[in-house]
């Protein structure tokens, strides 16, 4: 590949999607050993949208009925404990990343994973299985800076901007193309609303309530009248607030997948970052691949 540079490696393409070698592995060995519960519910994102947020979400949600049924107020809330993406691990990099077999015996039901994968592949090891997806998608000029912010902080250099633009442009990176991502989860959620939840990250940011309402309806576990009116949405929205977060001491120590940084994962969660990094060239030019790709879709951003 022209891509194979040092800020992108090399990649593997299988059933349409770009891999690294170690992530095709846990994605083969995935696809060899989960047997899914009905009760499951899978995190699901391209990187960089949005998934450490979800996942505190998520966590969070599920945590408040358990604090509702116990007496103990002492115990350390687990997002205190650990990283989000410790708590939510991911089949390819974590889970399945060594063996088709893992011990997946501590997670109780419902038991929640992640992934990167997209939807045509993950179904596939799914088959019939009524368990829940949930989706974050963002905008993919954020995505792209986040990205880069990403790339460079593991890097420990400035990667080239431009060619990973480019690469991106190509549909060339790990887990793209970032549209048939996206598209894939899209359609996904059209067919089955009931499997699938769409979120954005946009609307996440516009509208926290209304969006972790959403969330919580979806996995089972909506607020109760009382709950909304005793604040509990508003305090798991600043529970999981980037800024609540990034200042707990578990996220400022420790690795995920051994080599990435905790920390790396928050940074500065704004909408329309971009307008700060991309030229009006780039803009244009990645405002027309999506043109293009979501046409007759439905999909806007
Ligand atoms: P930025 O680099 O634009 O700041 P992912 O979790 O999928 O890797 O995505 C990381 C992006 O989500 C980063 O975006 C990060 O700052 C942002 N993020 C992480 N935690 C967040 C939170 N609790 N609320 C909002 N954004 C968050």
């Amino acid at each position: 590949l022209p891509w194979n540079k040092d800020f992108i490696g090399n990649l593997y393409k299988y059933k349409g999607c770009w891999y690294y070698p170690n992530t095709l592995q846990g994605v083969l060995n995935f696809e060899k050993g989960f047997k899914p519960q009905e009760t499951d519910i899978i995190l699901a994102s391209f990187p960089k949208s949005g998934t450490t947020w979800l996942k505190a979400l998520t966590i969070a949600l599920f945590e408040r009925l358990k604090n509702s049924n116990s007496s103990s107020d002492d115990d350390l809330h687990p997002l205190q404990s650990d990283n989000p993406h410790g708590i939510v691990p991911f089949f390819e990099f974590n889970l399945y990343l060594k063996s088709s077999t893992p011990d997946l015996t501590k997670f109780s039901s419902p038991r929640v994973f992640s992934t990167h994968m997209p939807f045509h592949t993950l179904r596939l090891t799914l088959k019939d299985s009524p368990c829940k997806i949930v989706y974050v998608c963002r905008n993919v000029k954020d995505v792209f800076v986040s990205l880069w912010y990403f790339r460079c902080a593991h890097l420990e250099k400035e990667v080239d901007m431009k060619s990973l633009f480019e690469s991106l442009c190509e549909g060339v990176g790990s887990f793209g193309p970032f549209w048939e991502h996206v598209l894939s989860y899209w359609r996904g959620s059209l067919e089955d609303p009931k499997q699938i939840l769409f979120m954005r990250y946009e609307e996440m940011k516009s509208e926290p309530s209304a969006q972790v309402k959403r969330l919580a309806e979806f996995l089972g576990c909506p607020f109760t009248e009382e709950e909304e009116e005793d604040g509990s949405v508003d305090k798991i929205v600043e529970l999981c607030s980037l800024r609540n977060l990034s200042g707990m001491e578990v996220n400022n120590s420790g690795k995920t997948f051994n080599t990435v940084p905790y920390f790396t994962f928050f940074r500065k969660g704004e909408v329309g970052d971009f307008k700060n990094h991309l030229t009006p060239e780039m803009e244009n030019k990645i405002d027309m691949i999506i043109e293009e790709k979501y046409k007759g879709s439905g999909l806007k951003f």
